[in-house]
């Protein structure tokens, strides 16, 4: 079990308050969250995710961006902080293409800036949250983390691989403890609305047309955010973890199609589908191989897609009437 203050950035959106929450749950340490609360989306769904945790007495939370290496620095040592959860980043593969710099800067020199902070001081761990975005053209799938991996087809994916490299470079040459978790299409309640789920659900429930990207037949490997939060847990207390990379998947990929039926059954509405181009910024399919995962920290993702969609359709359901 984990013990000492963990620093867990991107603490007010979606992947990073879940985690708050599982370690308030399952350990006693001090939590500092750190959030700029900057308005990739709606500000106040942020406030709503943190709303839970803000006021308690293991819990401090700081409103600051992460880029800022000296105040990252101070906050470091001030806190002596002894695990880095890093959740923080600009997240969206689409949206990266429009925007590439911003990806640059805020996922591979926040990294760096917080690498940089906790260089040469006590650290039991560094946990990056990467995707599965950079295994990109060419990887074998199952996408195994040892594996050859292909070429990125978004700046967002190129983000993530190179804060990785940045990790992975920091443990060899500086010893901070760093593994990267790979990511793969987490969901469930405080989804982001960007996000294809989050998409259909708000479609269909208002009666409107589904932008649908392709075909359908692309496929995903849905994985429940309460399975990756574990796994989160886990990669941070295993000591063997360290200086790796590890899928935190599913292994059971689904065709956007099929998540659109299932969306649509678990509201008891029809779709209406919109067909647009697909975007060569989409690989054909996803999907985890887990064996690294089982082996290292004993991952074993308990939510199957359909209970998670149902659950998470309640949700949209429940926080929309609010
Ligand atoms: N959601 C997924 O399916 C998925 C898949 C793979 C990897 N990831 C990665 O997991 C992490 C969390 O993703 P999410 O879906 O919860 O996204 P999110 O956008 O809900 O959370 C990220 C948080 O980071 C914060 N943030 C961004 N820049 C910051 C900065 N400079 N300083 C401080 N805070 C900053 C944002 O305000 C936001 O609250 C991201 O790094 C993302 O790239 C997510």
């Amino acid at each position: 079990m984990i013990d000492g203050t963990v620093l867990v950035t991107g603490a007010a959106g979606f992947i990073g308050s879940h985690l708050v929450e599982l370690l308030l749950e399952e350990t006693n340490c001090r939590l500092v969250c750190l959030d700029d609360f900057n308005p990739s989306y709606d500000v106040a769904r942020k406030r709503a995710n943190v709303a839970g945790f803000v006021a308690h007495p293991r819990v401090r939370l700081i409103e600051h961006s992460f880029c800022d290496a000296a105040f990252m620095q101070r906050l470091v040592a001030e806190e002596a902080i002894r695990y880095v959860a890093h959740l923080g980043g600009h997240a969206g593969v689409r949206a990266s293409l429009a925007d590439p710099w911003r990806y640059e800067q805020v996922n591979v020199g926040g990294t760096l800036a917080l690498l940089e902070a906790v260089r040469g001081r006590p650290l039991e761990r560094f946990l990056l949250a990467s995707s599965s975005t950079v295994y990109g053209w060419g990887a074998p799938v199952p996408f195994l983390e040892d594996g050859p991996l292909g070429v990125p087809l978004s700046p967002y994916g190129v983000s993530k691989r190179a804060a990785e490299l940045l990790c992975l470079m920091y443990w060899r040459v500086h010893g901070v403890p760093a593994v990267c978790a790979r990511l793969f299409s987490v969901y469930g309640p405080r989804l982001r609305p960007d996000l294809a789920l989050a998409v259909f659900t708000r479609a269909i429930e208002r009666g409107q047309p589904i932008p649908l990207y392709g075909d359908g037949s692309v496929q995903r490997d849905f994985t429940h955010v309460s399975d990756v939060c574990r796994g989160l847990l886990a990669a941070l207390a295993c000591e063997a973890a360290v200086g790796e990379a590890v899928n935190l998947g599913h292994a059971e990929p689904i065709a956007i199609r099929e998540v659109i039926e299932l969306v649509a059954q678990a509201l008891g509405k029809a779709a209406q589908i919109e067909l647009r181009p697909g975007s060569p910024a989409d690989l054909p399919a996803t999907c985890a191989d887990l064996s690294k995962a089982q082996r290292l920290l004993n991952y074993r993702p308990q939510i199957g897609f359909a209970e998670g969609v149902r659950a998470y359709v309640d949700w949209y359901r429940d926080t929309a009437a609010t």
